[in-house]
């Protein structure tokens, strides 16, 4: 079961990428440019160079899964939240359906099913993530959606809450949702899950627990 990680060169992306290469998952990153290669090569990952705004059927051939981490960061416009977080996100799922792949693994955002209660600069962004994800629950592949809450670059503590209403912050480290979806991807047969995530108590292998 191989999988194509799609913003495999971001933050959590490369995390992940790391932590399913000790593991010996199979995976293909794709990633943008000739340049962000080594650093995969390097540690034996497969690389595939392809953009969510040209055309990335052939970067899938040969996969089994995607796991969608790319996003369009806050120093764009809402021009590229639509081709990027919403446009970017369908394409890759409508090319998971016409795989016929064995699983979606998005990573969403906590609360993305109520945009309107974001903070107004972040409702574009919100609303991108919450069309995805509806797109997703009506497709024909298996999913997970990951909610993960405020990204933090604090280490990696291995310990999350999935129940977001224990704790009084809304924050995840972008080491544990590496974690998280390592946890995933380790667990191929998992039916349509729905997961939020943020730092907690719990070991993160108990994340479906
Ligand atoms: N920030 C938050 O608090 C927050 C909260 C919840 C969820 N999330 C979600 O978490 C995920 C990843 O976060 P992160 O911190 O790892 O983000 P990141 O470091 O900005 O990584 C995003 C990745 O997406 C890639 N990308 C952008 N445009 C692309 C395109 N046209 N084609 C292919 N790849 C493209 C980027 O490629 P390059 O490396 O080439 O630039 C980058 O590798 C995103 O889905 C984000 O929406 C964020």
């Amino acid at each position: 079961m191989k999988t194509l990680v799609i913003g495999a060169n971001g933050q959590i992306g490369r995390q992940f990428c790391a932590l399913a290469a000790e593991a010996q998952l199979p995976i293909r990153a794709m990633v943008r440019n000739t340049g962000q290669t080594p650093w995969f090569s390097e540690r034996g990952i497969e690389t595939v160079i392809a953009d969510l705004e040209g055309d990335f059927r052939q970067a899938a051939e040969g996969c089994d899964e995607i796991l969608f981490t790319a996003g369009s960061g806050p120093t764009t416009g809402a021009d590229k939240t639509l081709l990027i977080d919403l446009l970017g996100a369908i394409r890759s799922i409508d090319l998971a359906d016409a795989m016929a792949m064995r699983r979606f693994i998005m990573v969403s955002a906590l609360r993305a099913e109520d945009p309107m209660q974001a903070p107004e600069a972040l409702r574009p962004y919100a609303a991108a993530k919450h069309a995805a994800d509806r797109i997703l629950r009506q497709s024909a592949t298996p999913h997970l959606i990951l909610k993960p809450g405020k990204l933090t670059d604090e280490p990696a503590s291995g310990r999350i809450t999935t129940r977001p209403a224990t704790v009084s912050h809304i924050t995840v480290s972008r080491g544990n949702v590496a974690l998280a979806l390592l946890v995933a991807a380790k667990q191929p047969l998992i039916g349509n899950t729905e997961v939020e995530l943020l730092d907690g108590g719990d070991p993160v292998e108990h994340l479906f627990s």
